[in-house]
Formats: structure tokens, sequence, C-alpha cells
């Protein structure tokens, strides 16, 4: 029952728009204006259609039962893990930890290396992370005696790297930033962390829910110890997410949770836990979110990352130079390395007000400080209105956007 796709050569982003039930509803008697992308993507037929096939066909436990079904759902689930091995490139298919979402992921790191740290030992993170990828952190320098330090951003919101290569020293263990800002869009030089941190022995983690529903990391080509990644930021459901780990790294942490199929033998005296994956699986997983997310994957390639990110672009560079038309409107993340997030501001507005009247006019952005207070205490403000573009949005779109955006301006005035 699977919807076919054909999207082939040019961007067909109205024929990309009927593959979405969601883009046809009108919110507040206007068509739906979805600019909210970078909190939760929007779902295609297709993977819908994964979901309802699940549940209408086999929906049963996985590697537990000979019988046909849980057979059939373990087979699903399997393959879906071996989508997410190929489309991150990792060397093995186990390697590919099946988690509930990305910060499910970072806690699963950052518990495991409370038993490999001690006193003193430093963790880096950047000034520009979400919450998720600072609080964890924390806790395991409050466990540890570790310390934490932090790679400052600048005015345009990006990395300052030679504070970072100062931070740098035997001590550093391990290195936390984000593939792209949630909360201002900048893309991040992983590449140059990595590489700095690899230098002096520490391992890396890279935040990547905002980056995967733009772009195609290849993990092995980062040479990445640690990537994370959402599913319903790319078009797959919530409560699914991935922790790709080099080999060496996932046999080394102890597992994160103890339960059922994560273990090799269990006796009162002890327990011997299973190899990889499952070790880092305990208990029955999100069986029809893993299958839905490795439907989603397959959709977004099937439209290709190079198409996707070269549309995205342009709707990036059209949406900036209309808002900057706006007279007091103020981007934030004005890097040259961005991708497709425009935090803004209007000259004493508080954005929860813009935010407001904008999704009277059907339009559906994100305020607030986006679960990144230190970014919004940099630019010393409470927090932005956030519009995130997806690749099924139009250039009509971002001129509904820059209308309500005059309008919100004019009653607020
Ligand atoms: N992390 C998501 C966001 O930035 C929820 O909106």
């Amino acid at each position: 029952m699977a919807t076919t796709i054909s999207h082939t050569t040019s961007f067909d982003v109205e024929g990309i728009r009927k593959d979405f039930p969601i883009l046809q509803r009108q919110v507040n008697g206007k068509p739906l204006v979805y600019f909210d992308n970078a909190a939760t993507s929007q779902t295609p037929q297709v993977v819908i259609d994964a979901i309802v096939d699940y549940y209408s066909r086999y929906n049963a436990n996985i590697h537990r039962g000979v019988h046909t079904l849980s057979q059939e759902a373990t087979d699903a689930y399997e393959q879906a893990r071996i989508k997410l091995q190929k489309h991150f490139n990792a060397a093995k298919a186990y390697e590919m930890i099946l988690t509930s979402g990305t910060t499910h992921g970072i806690n699963l790191v950052a518990s495991g290396f409370s038993s490999l740290l001690k006193e003193g030992d430093e963790i880096i993170v950047s000034a520009m992370e979400h919450h998720s990828n600072i609080v964890p952190w924390q806790m395991l320098c409050e466990k540890t005696g570790a310390i934490l330090r932090v790679i400052p951003m600048n005015e345009e919101g990006e990395l300052v790297m030679s504070a970072y290569t100062a931070l740098l020293s035997e001590k550093t263990r391990l290195v936390f930033c984000n593939h792209i800002s949630n909360a201002l869009g900048t893309v991040n030089p992983i590449e140059e962390i990595i590489e700095k941190a690899h230098d002096v022995g520490a391992a890396v983690l890279i935040d990547g829910a905002q980056a995967c529903p733009h772009i195609k990391p290849d993990v092995q080509a980062l040479d990445v110890d640690f990537y994370v990644a959402s599913a319903h930021k790319m078009c797959g459901p919530t409560g699914v997410g991935v922790l790709y780990g080099k080999e060496k790294w996932l046999q080394e942490l102890p597992p994160y949770q103890g339960g059922g199929e994560m273990i090799a033998e269990v006796t009162f005296e002890k327990t011997t836990y299973a190899g990889l994956p499952h070790k880092f699986e305990a208990g029955t997983p999100n069986i029809c979110g893993g299958i839905a997310f490795g439907a989603a994957v397959d959709y977004l390639n099937g439209i290709g990352f190079d198409k996707i990110e070269a549309y995205e672009n342009e709707l990036l560079s059209y949406a900036t130079k209309e808002l900057l038309k706006i007279e007091g409107l103020r981007i934030y993340g004005t890097s040259g390395h961005k991708t497709s997030v425009i935090s803004f501001n209007l000259e004493g507005i508080h954005p929860y007000d813009i935010g407001t009247i904008v999704d009277k006019l059907g339009i559906a952005v994100r305020t607030g400080h986006h679960c990144a207070q230190p970014v919004m205490d940099y630019y010393k403000i409470p927090g932005t209105v956030r519009a995130s573009f997806a690749f099924y949005n139009t250039r009509e779109e971002i001129d509904a956007l820059v209308a309500a955006v005059k309008k919100a301006a004019q009653m607020l005035a």
C-alpha cells in the first residue's frame, strides 16, 4: 500500500506538497503556512501509510517470537536500521542505536561517560547549544567532578574557533556541538571541531537534529565518534531517533538502561549484556516508529538532498531579503553558513505578540527562547520569532509571512 514517489528531475514543489495531507488544511480560515519545521516536520502520506500498514498487518513484538507476525516486524525493523546505516554511511548496522530521539541519544552517551571520567577532566560544549546538549553534561560534571568549558559565539552567531583551539588540552575528554543551531540556523564547522578534538584525544558528539532534515551527513567521512538525530524532524514520527556511535565507543560504554532484550544471560548472581545494538535497546522499542523512520529516510532520499539543499537555500535567501525590508526588523544569526532558519524580532515588540497575530493569519512560527537560553542571553533578548523552512514550503508562503509580519507591526505599533 506504499505511495509511489516520482520527483526526479527539477524541483517540483507543487507535486511534493501533494504528498503531505496536512498542507491542504486551513487554519483560522486561511491556508496553513507551516514555518515551524525546526520544531517538527510534517509527515508525507508514504510515512503515514507505513504506520497504518504496520498496525493493520503485522503489529507484533520483535526479536522475541518465532511466529510469523513477530518475524515480519523484526525484519522490517532491522531493515529500517540498515536504511539508517546506509543513509549515514556507518560502517556497521549495529552502530545505529534506535532511540526515542536526539535527547535520549545524548543522555545515553552522557550517562555512559559517567563511568569513564574523573575529577578535573574537561568537557567542551558550544555557546549555541540546545538545552538538551547542555543539561546532560552539567549533570555528568556534577556526578564526576569534570569541568564544563564553553566555546563562545560572536554577533553573527558563529563559534569563535580560536577560542575553541585555546580551550583544548590533554584534559579535554569530550566535545559536544550541534551541527546546525536550532535557534539561529548557523551551520557549524564540525569537520574542524572534530579534527581538533581528536588531535588532543577527545571524543566528539555532534547533535544533528537540525542538520538531518537539510543535509546528509557521512559519519565515516566526518570521523565523528557519536552523531544523534530525531525522526520527527525528518518527515518521520515523534518518539524515535538514532544514535550513531563508533563501534569501539559503543563497546566501551556501559548500557544505559537495564531490561529485557539488552541481556545475554540473567541470573540473580550476575547478568551478562547482549552485543550491539541490543545492549543499548532495553525494553520493547518504538517498533512502528523505527519502521516509519526508515520510510521517511527513503522518502527524503527519493527527492534527493542535493535538491532539497539547493531549493531551501533559495527560500532562505528570498525570505532574508524580503523580511529585512520591514522597518525595525532584526535577524539574529547572520552567518554566511546558514540553513533555512530565520530568527528575528521587531523593535519594541514581544515575539509572542507577533507569533499570535501571524497564527490568526494561518502562519505557524515558533516564538520564545527555542530551548537555547544562553543564545538569547548573549543577544540580551527574551526570545525571537523563528520561521524555519522545509523543502515543501514556497515563495508565496514567504510572501504571506512578510505581509503578516507587516500587519502585526502596524497593529502593535
Ligand atoms: N528542538 C526543537 C526546536 O528547536 C523543539 O524547536
